[in-house]
């Protein structure tokens, strides 16, 4: 891997500090969800029931679509601040609902835009290259957004796998920005503005491949063929988005820190050469469709009953076991026995690795969230040092926000309350257990919760969550 300059590295370090800094976010005013910028045909992604056709409809259902008729529910998929910053680009080949092209996937209207032809040598099955648009995050998080972007995209990639996971699936957090970029048929950040004025620019992060039934993942670069083949339709004006220029946050302030993470995250993505390694999703038994469309964080008030230790285990494993490329997991309890509890790659049973309450150290390292002290458990992924490389603070990222979100369709399956934890200042869980400061951070978290024996069939259901983009806010 070729390495970052000197000077880009530097920057890296110190955005990753300041991320993990206790300086509060000059946080800009709420910037609504902008309309859906692709024009063109609207057209439905079930295909017409063709058999061995890759399941896309019920795949993006299930993971990236706007619910139809559930209100308060804005994506089946968690999202920091409930701003839900990633899009969507289908790369059909043979064997989809579609004719093979490059679409843009509409998830207000669940339908998908045609935006040009597919290459002659397309890859059977559809690509799915995820991007984030970072305003509104920025505006609400400031230098603490790039993260939680990072962590976003990682559970979107997770949520379209496991809806797909029936099928052959394969996820890809490391493809090189560019070539996702080229595949998209988008221009980079820096070309954006140029290219596509008055439209806001996607990052392009990580990708998924759903194979047709019956057909092997038998190409090394399946990105290759859609990034070769010319530029695909820009996002153009549409009667009902207007011509506007985007809303961004007004201060200079938050224009500079919008920037300054478009250029962080495309720097990230940058791994010249890298094909992408295309690990197969797996579908944690016994989630079922159901438990992804259904699946909700509980209110940080629901979450504070115990959970039985073997439901623990099964959770923390499917969090520790979700990618080969990402980092450890633990888990902190509180009761009889508190402590630090780990699971051994394939064995059942919690271990021991530190003994005392964490939880108020972690409520105070999450951006002041009280309430994690009280929670029945607390799963954390760490790892990413503070010198960390610009690969491995982005696959740290993505995969940890891809292993929360596995783990979190998994605890809805098995019946527990669960919520993730996305902003950590300060919290090197390494310094805190012994080890040299600045090699061991906590990178995410989800808390776990049991659910308590109702004791009448009349009990009222739990609170709602908070409303979107205020419960974290530090
Ligand atoms: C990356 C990420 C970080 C999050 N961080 C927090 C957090 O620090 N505190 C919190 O209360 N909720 C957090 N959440 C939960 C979101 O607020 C929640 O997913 C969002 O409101 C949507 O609600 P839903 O998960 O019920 O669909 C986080 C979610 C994600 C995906």
């Amino acid at each position: 891997m070729p390495q970052a300059p000197p000077v880009a590295s530097d920057f890296l370090a110190r955005a990753l500090a300041d991320a993990r800094s206790p300086r509060v976010p000059h946080s800009a005013p709420f910037v609504p969800e902008r309309p859906f910028p692709w024009g063109g045909p609207a057209l439905s992604l079930d295909g017409g029931g063709a058999v061995k056709a890759v399941e896309l409809e019920r795949a993006l259902r299930l993971s990236l679509a706007v619910p139809a008729g559930t209100a308060g529910r804005l994506r089946p998929v968690a999202s920091a601040g409930a701003l839900h910053p990633v899009r969507a680009h289908l790369l059909l080949g043979p064997g989809c609902p579609l004719p093979p092209g490059r679409y843009a996937y509409d998830p207000y209207a669940h339908r998908a835009h045609g935006r040009g032809p597919a290459p002659a040598d397309a890859p059977p099955g559809a690509m799915v290259v995820l991007t984030v648009t970072v305003t509104r995050t920025v505006a609400q998080y400031g230098h603490r957004a790039w993260p939680l972007l990072l962590l976003d995209a990682g559970h979107a990639a997770a949520a379209l796998a496991l809806a797909a996971a029936p099928g052959d699936v394969r996820v890809s957090l490391d493809a090189d920005g560019a070539e996702l970029a080229a595949a998209a048929g988008l221009p980079r950040a820096a070309e954006w503005r140029g290219r596509w004025p008055g439209t806001e620019p996607e990052l392009p992060l990580a990708a998924a491949w759903l194979l047709p039934e019956g057909e092997p993942a038998a190409h090394s670069r399946p990105l290759a063929a859609w990034a070769a083949q010319r530029p695909a339709a820009a996002p153009g004006p549409r009667p009902d988005a207007g011509t506007a220029r985007p809303r961004e946050p007004a201060s200079v302030r938050n224009l500079r820190e919008l920037a300054s993470v478009r250029h962080l995250l495309d720097h990230l993505a940058a791994a010249p050469g890298r094909a992408g390694t295309w690990h197969p999703a797996r579908r944690p038994a016994p989630v079922t469709d159901d438990d992804l469309r259904t699946r909700r964080s509980a209110a940080p008030s629901d979450l504070a009953h115990p959970l039985a230790p073997d439901l623990l285990a099964r959770v923390l494993a499917t969090a520790g076991g979700a990618r080969p490329d990402g980092p450890k997991w633990v888990a902190a309890v509180g009761g009889e026995a508190p402590g630090l509890l780990t699971v051994p790659p394939g064995t059942a049973p919690l271990d021991v690795l530190a003994s005392g309450d964490a939880r108020p150290t972690l409520a105070r390292w999450a951006a002041g969230q009280r309430w994690i002290a009280a929670a029945g458990a607390v799963l954390v992924a760490h790892g990413c040092p503070a010198d960390a490389p610009p690969a491995l603070i982005r696959g740290s990222h993505l995969a940890a926000g891809y292993a929360a979100g596995t783990a979190q369709a998994h605890a809805t399956a098995l019946g527990l309350r669960s919520r993730p934890i996305g902003s950590w200042q300060q919290a090197d869980l390494g310094a805190a257990l012994g080890e040299a400061p600045g090699h061991d951070w906590i990178v995410h978290g989800l808390a776990l919760a049991g659910t308590p024996e109702r004791p009448h069939e009349d009990t009222p259901l739990p609170a709602p969550p908070p409303p979107p983009g205020k419960e974290e806010r530090p």
